[in-house]
């Protein structure tokens, strides 16, 4: 049974009826791009086959009910119009409840019953966060009837998230998690978000995207984002553009001068060049030149490491070592402090590279890091399964 027949048969166990609609987003990769989003900038994401899955249903008396099959033990009840983000659970509650609470200004006011369950691995920069949001966002806009782009849902997702979580957010994961498709990576302009879809298909060319879940957690990560974002916010307003995305590398050393802040400068730094990675990494993809990208992510990584600090031990060992084992590039993913990353190789290379990663770990005594193959999958999708489905 699919994991989208079997989470039908569990809410039917759970609620004693069938969901009326189930839907499932991604969690992502990004390719090249970090910390550019909440800067007006230039990303890359695409969609992993990892994914969450959300199993609805109305109900006509206003609550909300939400469970997971992943934490049954937390559990809500409230009544829709009651939601307030100064009143939002903990955990993983919140992101389900805040997804309602921003659809309610969209017209999607109704109860539901609500499951989900995922595989999607939490905290490992592969935005389990936004393809739980989106999975519910898609159902609750479903059950509604409210007629609602991907972009305007995401970026109600986005708000949900800022706004009731409270974490400050750009739009890049959300954007992933409902417009990417297989096969492809999402060029986004975060300023505009204009967009457009490159193929990647590393298989074709005998390359393959290795991801490596170093299975690390920092509790700085919330704190140091919402402060990294502040800095940049400074920094544009010191330097009197609307955004860093408003600047190039041929402005960095004036920048550098005006800011009087070296800390602050090297955080502009990085925003500047990361942007000019990006958009070369989507010209060498779109000249079918993968090996040409593998310095751009070793670039990258450097640059989130040094010049934006956000990276730790282990995301330096596991870019180090696959390099050592003979990786074309590699460099750490999503908001850092933790989490994953992704090494571009030679398919020939794949062994050498997991040899010399589970090495430098077990050298330190470091938890052995999980290693996949990350392949560009879809974005969110509606699953139909009401013929599969037991009624009682
Ligand atoms: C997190 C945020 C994104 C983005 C990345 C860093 O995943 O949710 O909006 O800022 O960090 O690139």
């Amino acid at each position: 049974m699919n994991e989208a027949a079997a989470l039908a048969d569990r809410f039917q166990h759970v609620f004693g009826h069938s969901p009326e609609t189930i839907w499932s987003a991604p969690g992502r990769v990004n390719v090249i791009g970090e910390h550019t989003d909440y800067n007006e900038g230039f990303v890359l994401p695409f969609a992993l086959e990892q994914r969450v899955y959300a199993a609805a249903s109305h109900r006509v008396d206003g609550w909300v009910v939400a469970r997971s099959v992943q934490v049954p033990s937390e559990v809500a009840a409230v009544e829709a119009h009651s939601l307030r983000p100064d009143a939002r659970p903990d955990g993983w509650l919140a992101y389900p409840l805040g997804v309602v609470w921003a659809l309610r200004t969209l017209g999607a006011t109704g109860g539901l019953d609500l499951l989900v369950d995922g595989n999607v691995p939490l905290g490992s920069g592969l935005s389990s966060s936004a393809a739980l949001e989106c999975a519910v966002g898609c159902a609750i806009a479903d059950l509604a009837g409210v007629q609602l782009s991907r972009v305007d849902l995401a970026l109600a997702c986005q708000i949900a998230e800022r706004e009731f979580v409270g974490v400050p957010c750009g739009p890049m994961d959300q954007l992933a998690a409902l417009l990417c498709t297989a096969g492809h990576v999402l060029f986004i302009d975060t300023r505009d978000l204009d967009r457009r879809q490159v193929p990647l298909d590393p298989a074709s060319s005998g390359h393959t995207l290795l991801l490596i879940d170093t299975k690390v957690r920092h509790s700085l990560a919330s704190s140091a984002y919402a402060d990294r974002r502040r800095s940049c916010e400074r920094a544009a307003k010191w330097l009197g553009v609307r955004a860093l995305r408003d600047l190039h590398v041929a402005d960095l050393e004036v920048a550098t001068g005006e800011l009087h802040d070296l800390s602050l400068a090297r955080r502009v730094k990085h925003v500047v060049t990361e942007n000019a990675r990006v958009c070369a990494a989507v010209q060498v993809l779109e000249e079918g030149l993968l090996e040409d990208l593998g310095p751009l992510l070793t670039g990258s990584h450097i640059s989130l490491r040094d010049d934006y600090e956000v990276s730790c031990l282990e995301l330096d060992l596991a870019a180090e070592a696959a390099e050592r084992g003979g990786a074309l590039g590699a460099r750490m993913i999503g908001g850092g402090f933790g989490g994953s990353v992704l090494v571009l190789a030679d398919t020939t290379a794949e062994a050498s590279i997991r040899s010399s990663i589970v090495t430098a770990f077990a050298e330190r005594d470091l938890r052995e890091p999980d290693i996949s193959c990350a392949t560009p999958s879809t974005g969110a999708s509606e699953h139909f399964i009401a013929t599969t489905v037991a009624h009682s």
